[in-house]
């Protein structure tokens, strides 16, 4: 190994593995990436085995919620700033995020009944229903429950910053301005109204959304921009599935350690909608006519040709 001083740095040389490798003081692998704090935050209560394997699984999940908090921030400038193509590609990325967590379910469906048993008792009241975070995800894509916060008055910092995720446009409400400013109907009431309350899906927005779906190559941009986000609810809801079955596979129908009736809770969730008139237009969209007024196959009215 070579020892030198390179700009007041000291910096090593090995030939390993026939490679010439290279590293120096000024920033290691474990000062960028903090990986000291990192590999210390498991701290399992209980010393059983299997607890390690449930710790992992929700930090992971946050370190991507974390992420995607950040990339939706990102989403909303640009559609803020009417720059579509890249918002669309960032929207992508949010989606294979998504994507990725919903697979990572597979990982903790291998922790069986038994195996949690061996630690549930140690959790306490602790439970993902706490997860500030997640409420913060979805508030900022449009899901706004303010009492939610309740959870964490406690804690001044964290109710503050969910307050103001509360009060700020969220992703839906970007696509809604976005179409105002092109020249779409979109109510004033709507533009204007109180955006720490839940939003109440409108009939006018969902006209708006029809029309551009029932014509997509003429509204190209928004019509591709409003399947990104479709895209991106989907997978959310994958996400909540998983969680759900996942939960109903290792708990069955007990009660949940934050206190809710547990499977029954989630599957309550899986109602809840970011962008609902995205999907309530699409029940109302119609066919094309076949050409020359029948297509004289003689078959009912929703035959599947
Ligand atoms: C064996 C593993 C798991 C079990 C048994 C479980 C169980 C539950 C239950 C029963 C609830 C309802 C609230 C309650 O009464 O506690 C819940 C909520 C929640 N869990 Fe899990 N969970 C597990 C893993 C995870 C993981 C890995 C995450 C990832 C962050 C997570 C995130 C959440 C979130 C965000 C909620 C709130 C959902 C909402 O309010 O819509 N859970 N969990």
């Amino acid at each position: 190994m070579k020892r030198t001083i390179e700009n007041g740095i000291e910096t090593f040389e090995a030939e390993l593995d026939g490679e010439r490798i290279v590293w120096d003081r000024g920033l290691t692998y474990a000062d960028h990436l903090q990986t000291d704090p990192l590999l210390s935050a498991q701290v399992p209560m209980s010393g059983k085995h299997d607890e390690m394997l449930f710790i992992i699984m929700h930090q992971t999940m946050e370190l991507w919620i974390k992420l995607q908090i950040h990339e939706c921030k990102q989403a909303m400038a640009q559609i803020r700033a009417d720059e579509l193509p890249q918002a669309s590609r960032t929207l992508d990325r949010i989606a294979t995020i998504m994507q990725h967590m919903i697979h990572s379910w597979e990982v903790l469906a291998t922790l069986s009944p038994s195996e949690f048993m061996t630690f549930r008792g140690y959790l306490g009241k602790a439970s993902g229903f706490q997860s500030h975070q997640y409420r913060e995800l979805e508030f900022r894509l449009g899901l706004k429950r303010p009492e939610l916060i309740t959870i964490h008055m406690d804690d001044p910092e964290r109710t503050a910053a969910l307050e103001e995720a509360l009060a700020a446009p969220s992703l839906y409400d970007e696509m809604l301005y976005l179409l105002d400013r092109r020249g779409y109907e979109i109510p004033k009431e709507v533009i204007g109204r109180d955006l720490t309350k839940p939003y109440e899906s409108d009939r006018t927005i969902e006209n708006a959304w029809l029309e551009i779906y029932s014509n997509p190559q003429e509204h190209w941009e928004l019509y591709a921009l409003a399947e990104k986000v479709t895209s991106l609810e989907y997978y959310f809801q994958e996400w909540r599935f998983k969680h759900m079955k996942t939960v109903s596979r290792v708990i069955g129908h007990r009660h949940g350690t934050g206190g809710s009736a547990g499977v029954k809770y989630l599957v309550k969730a899986l109602e809840l909608r970011f962008f609902p008139e995205l999907w309530s237009m699409r029940t109302r969209m119609e066919a094309d006519k076949p050409e020359g007024g029948s297509h004289g196959g003689g078959h009912a009215e929703g035959c599947p040709v």
